[in-house]
């Protein structure tokens, strides 16, 4: 078999991709970003690999999150450092339930690029195509604005660039200092919704204090002073994707130079696909997003061309079936790596198979729900004797109204208030951390169990 290109994905049949009527401008730019400098490191990419194998071992938790799309107009700072600061607070809460090291990956500095339902949307008799995020095309719903312009390849790049340089600076500039982060009931402001979360919060702040007063602080310490944060995006826009691809010197391995993790969505897994022909062809860990359509056969193939060496690490599947579903559906996911023998990494993304519209006519997802289908996916798990190792969360460390419920309780007429999200609804703050602490009573709860087995 010849050596993979990365060029190969090209003559494989792709879906969800932009058809781009300027040749010559997609040409320009598809080599002027093959100059730029790739977004990370191999290394980085390798290290990612060997926390998640062992997230798959149970020896490590993932908590992967952010944007369902990332904006260049809402693009900012303060948003970057919001997400990144609950992220690290959420970490913290997880870190108490699982007792384990919590593997923080961004869905920033590349997330660009959406699959959409239908290719074209339709307003007031109206018909135009989708919008496909902003590395592509407009959310404005005009024809010049839905028209794909291979130039927001660039921005999107240089987006990122400034992203994960900030994200670079927040993680060993002092930002992720324990005793900042530790303010992590900051997105709750009412004592009524601490209180809630009182125990394990105390029990966390009790252990900070203790190891203060034994000297154990950020100045003394350097984990509490830095943290390892990682990028991680949806590798739909195969243009841009070959483009960052480069040769790891070390190791003669190509590289996806766009972020640490990419992933494969529920639409575009084909096995014979152009994005899974991509993927199969880079060092990096490759996330494969696993729906109610996935079979047992299917997987079985893309578990062998994606992970042919059978590596820890390299393969992360993320279950999204709906809150209900997973009893459904997973076990004979999970029967299929048994069968193989295959070594994975299985993640819950309670987001995507909960969208509903609200009756005020937002897209939205409840609390509820995504809540639901995580306890689904515990127990799945705890009845086959398999590894939780992980969460994928779309949220925002933003004050935004998109997904409904929580102790705050957003309710369907609040939706309107600050509805933000380019694509799918958000956490937001308070949302998130409360999930983190439900998440956390689940893993000790597991942690409980697996414990007093081994004792029985
Ligand atoms: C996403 O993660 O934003 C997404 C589109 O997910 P999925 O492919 O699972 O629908
Ligand atoms: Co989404």
């Amino acid at each position: 078999m010849s050596e993979w290109q990365k060029t190969d994905w090209r003559s494989k049949p792709r879906v969800q991709m932009p058809d781009y009527t300027n040749a010559a401008a997609l040409n320009a730019v598809e080599a002027q970003l093959s100059k730029y400098p790739p977004l990370v490191f191999a290394g980085e990419a390798r290290r990612l690999k060997q926390n998640l194998g062992a997230a798959g071992r149970g020896e490590a938790f993932l908590l992967q999150g952010g944007d369902c799309a990332e904006s260049f107009d809402q693009f900012s700072a303060d948003a970057i450092r919001d997400t990144f600061k609950v992220m690290l607070q959420m970490a913290m809460v997880l870190t108490y339930g699982a007792k384990v090291p919590v593997v923080k990956v961004g869905r920033m500095a590349g997330q660009f690029a959406k699959p959409r339902s239908a290719p074209t949307e339709t307003i007031d008799g109206v018909e135009l195509p989708s919008y496909r995020g902003d590395i592509i095309n407009e959310l404005d719903f005009t024809a010049a604005a839905r028209i794909p312009n291979p130039k927001k390849m660039l921005q999107a790049y240089t987006q990122a660039a400034a992203t994960l340089n900030l994200l670079r600076a927040f993680s060993t500039g002092g930002f992720a200092d324990m005793s900042r982060v530790h303010s992590w009931t900051l997105g709750f402001t009412d004592e009524q919704e601490v209180q809630k979360y009182s125990e394990i919060a105390t029990r966390i702040q009790d252990t900070i204090d203790f190891m203060a007063a034994a000297g154990i602080t950020a100045d003394t310490t350097h984990e509490f002073s830095t943290v390892d944060f990682y990028t991680s995006h949806e590798g739909l826009l195969l243009e841009y994707e070959e483009a960052l691809t480069r040769l790891d010197s070390t190791s003669g391995k190509w590289l996806a130079g766009s972020g640490h993790m990419i992933w494969i969505g529920d639409r575009t897994r084909q096995p014979d696909g152009a994005h899974v022909e991509f993927c199969r062809g880079v060092l990096n860990p490759i996330g494969l997003k696993c729906g109610p359509t996935t079979t047992a056969e299917d997987l079985k193939v893309l578990m062998a061309r994606l992970n042919p060496e059978n590596e820890e690490g390299k393969l992360t599947l993320i279950a999204r079936f709906g809150a209900g579903k997973a009893g459904e559906h997973l076990p004979r996911l999970v029967k299929a790596v048994k069968e193989e023998g295959a070594k994975v990494t299985w993640v819950c993304d309670p987001m995507h198979g909960n969208t509903i519209k609200s009756s005020t006519g937002y897209k939205t997802r409840p609390f509820d729900s995504v809540l639901r289908e995580v306890r689904d996916f515990f127990g799945v798990h705890k009845a086959e004797g398999t590894i939780p190792g992980g969460v994928h969360f779309e949220m925002t460390g933003q004050d935004v109204t998109e997904c409904t419920g929580g102790v705050r309780a957003v309710t369907d007429e609040d939706l309107s208030d600050r509805y933000h999200t380019a694509c799918d609804p958000r956490l937001n703050a308070s949302q998130s951390l409360e999930l983190a602490f439900l998440v956390a009573e689940e893993l000790s709860a597991l942690r409980a169990s697996q414990t007093t087995r081994q004792v029985g």
